[in-house]
């Protein structure tokens, strides 16, 4: 089994706002194995953007530990924060937001290649962004073109180009694909998974849909409302789901095959505020199985079969009790 290259420890990003301390990422804790992709699900609003901003020190956070490659990276600075800057990079949802719609496909993929000192040379750092940009399919043509003459496809290899430009070891990938066209997504998630194949990279995946990490994760972590509320191998997460808010969402697949036919669960209720959460299960309002013992604290992260973490108190096996997940996998 690959070894963890990224351990987060009891992660906590909260936000002052004028109404009080918004918990946008509270208490969550995983491990990414090298050369695999950790998905991270949930809807919007739930803390995935904020978990890895935060896990990338592009936020500061409020408390805990991102060990990346053996080092607690939130202790960092100076150069030693810049190298590890450069080992982990991020491709946004937007590509058309995230470049800069003034500079060229040239200007834009050497950019970090000439900040970060790899090629100073004028001809190898062409050479180079030539080479990068037949790596993520875009044709050499295209080199001199502007964000804007471009579709949407093409622009996120632009950013997959630049992301790949400092040979990174991690890429936090921030829905990388929910702006493209259906026909178009097939072929950027293909492409991430070649590179990730011939690299050796790891990802970390981050989607509000349960399908597009289907295929494409070796674990994967529900988010709600800034907590983890299962993690388990995707395989297993597909086939045992557990926590009533991953049932639901799995729900929503369409599925082909109607062996596997779920019944669709359609969820109740408004997600409460992530300000002045109440002391209960946050699922609490909208689950369908809610009792008064979920009203009674928030329950742990508990893996109640290997690898196989859930926080509802319907699936807290007496001998797990105590057994947090981030004890577990310390
Ligand atoms: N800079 C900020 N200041 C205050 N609150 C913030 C800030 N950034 C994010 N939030 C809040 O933190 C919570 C988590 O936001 P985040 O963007 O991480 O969610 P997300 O899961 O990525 O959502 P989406 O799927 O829409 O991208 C939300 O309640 C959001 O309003
Ligand atoms: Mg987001």
């Amino acid at each position: 089994m690959a070894e963890a290259i990224l351990q987060v420890r009891n992660l906590k990003k909260y936000f002052k706002t004028n109404s009080g301390m918004l918990h946008a990422v509270d208490d969550i804790s995983f491990d990414v194995r090298e050369g695999k992709t950790l998905g991270i699900v949930g809807e919007s609003g739930c803390g995935k953007s904020t978990a890895g901003r935060t896990i990338l020190r592009l936020l500061e956070h409020t408390s805990g530990q991102v060990i990346f490659d053996g080092v607690d990276i939130t202790k960092l600075s100076g150069n030693k924060l810049r190298k590890v800057r450069k080992d982990m990079q991020i491709i946004f949802q937007d590509p058309f937001s995230s470049l800069d719609p003034k500079k060229t496909i040239s200007q834009t993929i050497s950019e970090p290649i000439r900040v970060n000192r790899i090629l100073t040379d004028k001809k190898q750092v062409e050479e180079r962004v030539l080479e990068l940009m037949k790596t993520v399919g875009l044709a050499e043509r295209l080199i001199n073109s502007y964000p804007h003459e471009l579709d949407g496809g093409r622009r996120q290899r632009i950013g997959i180009a630049r992301a790949l430009a400092v040979l990174p070891k991690l890429i936090v990938c921030d829905e990388p694909v929910s702006a493209l066209d259906v026909s178009i997504q097939a072929q950027i998630l293909n492409l991430l998974k070649e590179l990730q194949n011939k690299m050796n990279l790891t990802y970390i995946f981050i989607t509000h849909d349960l399908s597009v990490v289907n295929h494409f994760s070796d674990d994967i972590a529900v988010m709600y409302l800034g907590s983890i509320v299962e993690k388990a191998p995707a395989e297993e997460l597909f086939n045992n789901p557990l926590h009533p808010y991953t049932r639901a969402l799995l729900s929503a697949i369409p599925v082909p095959d109607l062996r596997h036919k779920r019944e669709r669960i359609s969820l109740k209720g408004e997600v409460v505020s992530p300000i002045n959460l109440p002391d209960e299960c946050r699922f609490a309002n909208r689950c369908f199985e809610c009792e008064a013992r979920c009203r009674r604290g928030i329950p742990p992260l508990l893996e109640v079969s290997p690898d196989h973490f859930v926080a509802c108190v319907h699936h807290t096996p007496p001998e797990a009790a105590g057994r947090a997940a981030g004890e577990a996998l310390a």
